[in-house]
C-alpha cells in the first residue's frame, strides 16, 4: 500500500509542494510513500510556529515532559515491528538491524524520562557571606534538527527526545527517501499527548532546507540546528550557524579503522570487520573504512576475511541477511563512483564489483531488481589514495598492514576523520596507548567500530564534527543553556573580588 506523506505544521498537514516518490531500495519499482516537499517558507513558518509553542512548553515542569517521553518510549515499545518494518521497506536495512534500531528509540527514551527528574543545577558557594550562587539549565529555545535517512528514526530520536525533554520546541527535518519511516515515528511522538507545534515535521530537499535555516536563522526564531549528514553539508551547515554566532550539534562521516595487532584474536577480528564493513551494506557512519593489521597476520588475516565475506548472506533485507541493498538510487550512484577509485596498485579479493544483477550475479542470487552492489575488499590502499583518505558509504573495505603500533595509530589518525575507532589485541598497554594517540571521539577494544550503546557519548572530531556529542547526559549540553544567578540577601551591595574577607596567611613560615 502506498500513502501519501506531507509535512505537519502547527498540527496542521501543508499539501502543497513538489511531488517526491520514496521507494523502496530492494524493489525499486515498488514506491513506498508519495510525498509532498516543502518549500523553504514553509520551513521558516516552521521555526516560527515552533517558537510560539516553545514558551508554553518549556513551562511545563519537567517531570511532566519526561512522562510524556516515557509515553513515547512505551509507544515506540508497542509499535516495534510494524515500525521495523517499514524502515526495512523503505530504507532495504535488515529486519533484525532494524529492529535494533527501533530498540535505540526505546533505550534513549528510558534514560531521558528519568532526566525530566534530574536536569540539575547546582548551589555554589559565595565568596561573601549572605549571598548565594546557583545554575539553572535553560533550553536554548527551537531546535532545527536534519537527519539522514540511514538511521531513520534511532538517529534523529537522539535529538528529539532531550531537545523536547529540555523544554525545547523542535522542527525536524528527515532525509526524503526516509520519508514513510520518518512521519511514522512524528505519530507516535505526538501520539504521546506533545501539544501542536511543539514538534512539526517538515519534508524538504536540501536547497529548501538550506535557505529555510538561513531565514529562520536571520529571523531570530532558531537557536540550534542539529545535524546529521555529509562533511560537505555540515562545513556549509557550520559556517551558517557561525555567522549567526550559533554552535550547531554536527554528526558527519567517517573513515573509521580497525587496527589488528599481531596478538589479536583474528576470528574475532574478522567478526568485527564483516559487521562494521559489510552490516547495513556499510552505510553507517560508524562504518569500517580502513583495516591496517599488522604485517606478520596480514595475509591470515585477508584470507579468513575473504572466506567470511565469501560466505556473508545478501539478499532480501526482511530475510536473515548480513547485507541488504543501497538506500537509494543517489546512494548507489554515488557508491559506484567510491568504486572507480580503485586503482592498479589495488587487489580487490573479493570477487566481482558493482551492482549485482543477472550479468553480474552473486552465486544464485540476480539482484532481484534492488540496488544490490557486491562487497568489495581492496587490499594495499595506500596513505595517498581517496580509498585511503576519503569516506566511501557503501560496501568497500580497504586493508593496509603496519610494522608498530605508533605507525598503526599515525595511518588511523591520516584521513583526519574521527567518529569511530577500534583494535584488536590481547595486551592492555596496546589498547591504552591506541586510545590515548587516536584522535576519534570513539574508541572499541576487540569490538566493531559500529554500535556504539545509546548512553555513552556518540560524535567525532576533525572532518567528523565539531566535538559535539549525542546521547546520554553529554547531549543536554547540546539542548540547554546554563544561567548563572546570585542572589544577595545581606541588605548592602557587595561587591564580587573587592568586598571579601581576607584571612592573612604567614607565607614566610617554614618547618
Ligand atoms: C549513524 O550511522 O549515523 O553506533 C549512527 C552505531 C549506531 C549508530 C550509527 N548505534 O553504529
Amino acid at each position: 500500500m502506498t500513502s501519501e506523506i506531507v509535512s505537519v505544521i502547527g498540527g496542521k498537514e501543508t499539501s502543497n509542494g513538489a511531488a517526491y516518490e520514496s521507494v523502496n531500495p530492494a524493489r525499486v519499482d515498488e514506491v513506498v510513500a508519495r510525498v509532498r516537499l516543502a518549500d523553504a517558507r514553509a520551513f521558516s513558518s516552521a521555526c516560527r510556529t515552533a517558537a510560539g509553542a516553545q514558551r508554553e512548553w518549556s513551562r511545563v515542569p519537567a517531570p511532566v515532559r519526561g512522562r510524556v517521553i516515557a509515553s513515547i518510549g512505551r509507544l515506540v515499545e508497542a509499535n516495534a515491528e510494524e515500525l521495523a518494518r517499514l524502515v526495512t521497506r523503505e530504507i532495504g536495512k535488515p529486519y533484525a538491524e532494524a529492529l535494533g534500531e527501533v530498540r535505540e528509540i526505546v533505550d534513549t527514551c528510558d534514560f531521558f524520562l528519568g532526566e525530566g527528574r534530574r536536569l540539575y543545577g547546582q548551589t555554589v558557594p559565595s565568596e561573601m557571606p549572605d549571598k548565594n550562587l546557583f545554575t539553572f539549565r535553560v533550553p536554548v529555545g527551537v531546535a532545527a534538527v536534519i537527519t539522514a535517512g540511514n538511521f531513520p528514526v534511532a538517529v534523529p530520536s537522539w535529538y528529539l527526545v532531550p531537545a523536547l525533554l529540555c523544554g525545547n520546541a523542535v522542527v525536524w527535518k528527515p532525509a526524503e527517501y526516509a520519508a514513510a519511516s520518518a512521519h511514522a515515528l512524528y505519530r507516535l511522538f505526538v501520539a504521546a499527548g506533545l501539544p501542536d507545534g511543539v514538534l512539526n515535521l517538515v519534508l524538504a530537499d536540501g536547497p529548501a532546507t538550506f535557505e529555510g535555516l538561513e531565514a529562520a536563522l536571520a529571523e531570530g526564531t532558531l537557536h540550534k540546528v542539529g545535524f546529521t549528514g555529509s562533511t560537505e553539508v555540515g562545513r556549509r551547515v557550520g559556517e551558517l550557524c557561525g555567522r549567526h554566532l550559533q554552535s550547531p550539534c554536527l554528526e558527519l562521516g567517517g573513515k573509521n579503522p580497525m587496527v589488528v595487532m599481531p596478538d589479536a584474536d583474528l576470528d574475532l577480528a574478522v567478526e568485527g570487520a564483516l559487521f562494521a564493513g559489510f552490516g547495513t551494506a556499510g552505510q553507517r557512519c560508524t562504518s569500517l573504512g580502513t583495516v591496517i593489521v599488522h604485517e606478520s597476520v596480514h595475509d591470515e588475516f585477508l584470507r579468513r576475511y575473504e572466506r567470511a565475506v565469501a560466505g556473508a548472506a545478501i539478499g532480501d533485507p526482511a530475510g536473515d541477511v548480513l547485507c541488504g541493498p543501497l538506500l537509494d538510487r543517489r546512494f548507489a550512484e554515488r557508491y559506484e563512483e567510491y568504486l572507480g577509485w580503485i586503482q592498479p596498485h589495488h587487489t580487490v579479493v573479493s570477487g566481482p564489483t558493482g551492482r549485482i544483477t543477472p550479468d553480474n550475479p552473486r552465486g544464485d542470487f540476480t539482484g532481484e531488481g534492488g540496488l544490490y552492489y557486491h562487497p568489495v575488499v581492496v587490499d594495499g590502499v595506500r596513505p595517498g589514495d581517496r580509498l585511503f583518505l576519503e569516506e566511501t558509504f557503501g560496501p568497500i573495505v580497504g586493508v593496509t598492514s603496519f610494522g608498530t603500533l605508533d605507525e598503526a595509530v599515525d595511518l588511523a589518525n591520516l584521513p583526519s576523520y574521527g567518529l569511530s575507532s577500534s583494535i584488536y589485541t590481547t595486551d592492555p598497554a596496546s589498547a591504552f596507548r591506541f586510545r590515548e594517540g587516536i584522535g576519534a571521539g570513539m574508541v572499541s577494544v576487540n569490538n566493531s567500530t559500529s554500535g556504539a550503546e545509546a548512553h555513552l557519548p556518540f560524535g567525532g572530531n576533525g572532518k567528523s564534527g565539531n566535538g559535539s556529542r549525542q546521547s546520554g547526559m553529554w547531549v543536554l549540553d547540546q539542548f540547554t543553556r546554563w544561567q548563572a544567578m546570585n542572589w544577595d540577601h545581606s541588605g548592602r551591595l557587595q561587591k564580587a573580588q573587592m568586598d571579601v574577607a581576607e584571612i592573612v596567611p604567614d607565607l614566610d613560615f617554614r618547618l
